[in-house]
């Protein structure tokens, strides 16, 4: 259970090359022969790499998944339903680095009185520079973090998601999950500063790394605060809902589209070469949403098939609750809450 911190992102990386090689124990891939018939996922982000890799892995499980993206519509879903061999499946539109698209989404999702066993928060964005949405919000900072606690919110007030802290019946015999694509980059992000939360940040080529590693510490701190508010009893036994997150190690995905031109001829074989494939990189977020044993535990940390302790500061109870205090002030000010 290393809880290692990285001066730079160049350590974090090599330190995940050596966690590879790591004697520490793994788990096992869920068995192909485990169904999730009837089950409803939800999967953001699911038309590109590692979220495809998702919605097709859980749609040959039996499956109906929602694969929520912005682009990708209709042909992503049908490749999707192909590879699973028939899976049950289907496409919203969501953008979300846009509050109104993700209402109107979170409206439909109510509307039709969907209720998610799953929900895995995939999607995240890597600019080449530093870019601000159209409410003047640095775009990591955006999708990264603040639409997962703007999605979440709704679906969880809504009953979306069961649950009991928002006065919802709790299901506590089968409780829903909730998964985040974090990335082990936290761990060498700056700290998080609560002065000037939310304020655009600019950033070039050389230090984008340094804020997208920021951004998944500001998800990772979210993830933990998440699991307690939605469990007051701890994490111990019967987990109201139960809120997971992992790094997926590296992935052959489009995260690197915006690189720039000159790099592309190196850098699309070495992933092709070194990186995982989105098939194989959905191995544990389908542990974490398949096996029995993620059902009856919450606030869990997988880096690829191992689990860890994320890092100190993203567990630290007292800035959970201030990301979460300065998180709804943010979205006040912008009339989201
Ligand atoms: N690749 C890696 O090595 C790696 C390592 C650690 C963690 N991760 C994490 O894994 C997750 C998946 O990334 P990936 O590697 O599979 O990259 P990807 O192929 O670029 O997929 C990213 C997905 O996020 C979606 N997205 C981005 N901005 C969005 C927005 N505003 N609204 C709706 N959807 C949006 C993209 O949609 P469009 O196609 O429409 O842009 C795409 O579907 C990310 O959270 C990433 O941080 C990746």
């Amino acid at each position: 259970m290393a809880n290692r911190t990285h001066e730079n992102p160049l350590s974090a990386v090599l330190s995940g090359l050596l966690d590879q090689r790591s004697k520490d124990p793994k788990v096992d891939p869920v068995s192909d022969s485990v169904r999730l018939d009837g089950r409803v996922c939800l999967v953001t982000g699911a038309n590109s790499g590692l979220g495809k890799g998702i919605a097709v892995r859980l749609a040959k499980r039996g499956a109906h998944v929602i694969m929520a993206c912005r682009s990708g519509i209709p042909q992503a879903g049908e490749e999707v339903r192909a590879e699973s061999g028939g899976g049950s499946v289907e496409m919203m539109h969501v953008d979300l680095s846009d509050f109104d698209s993700m209402a109107a989404f979170c409206d439909e999702l109510r509307d039709r009185k969907v209720t998610l066993d799953v929900a895995v928060f995939n999607a995240g964005v890597v600019p080449v520079t530093s870019r601000t949405n159209e409410h003047g919000l640095e775009l990591m900072f955006a999708v990264n973090f603040l639409a997962k606690f703007v999605v979440l919110r709704r679906l969880l007030s809504d009953g979306v998601i069961p649950n009991a802290v928002y006065g919802h019946n709790s299901r506590a015999e089968d409780p829903p999950r909730l998964i985040f694509i974090s990335s082990e980059t936290h761990r060498s992000s700056i700290p998080i500063d609560f002065d000037t939360f939310g304020e655009p940040i600019e950033y070039g080529v050389t230090d984008g790394v340094k804020y997208y590693g920021l951004s998944k510490l500001h998800l990772t701190t979210f993830f933990h605060e998440l699991s307690r508010r939605l469990n007051p009893g701890g994490s111990g036994g019967n987990p109201d809902v139960c809120v997971h997150a992992l790094c997926p190690g590296a992935v052959n995905s489009n995260m690197a589209r915006e690189a720039p031109n000159w790099l592309m001829p190196v850098l699309k074989p070495v992933m092709a070469l070194f990186f995982q494939s989105p098939e194989k990189a959905s191995i544990p977020v389908d542990y974490l949403v398949a096996s029995d044993e993620m059902g009856e535990k919450t606030g869990e940390y997988m880096h690829m098939m191992r689990f860890k302790e994320s890092s100190e500061a993203s567990m630290d109870p007292d800035k959970g609750a201030l990301l979460w205090s300065k998180t709804e002030g943010l979205l006040r000010e912008h009339d989201v809450l």
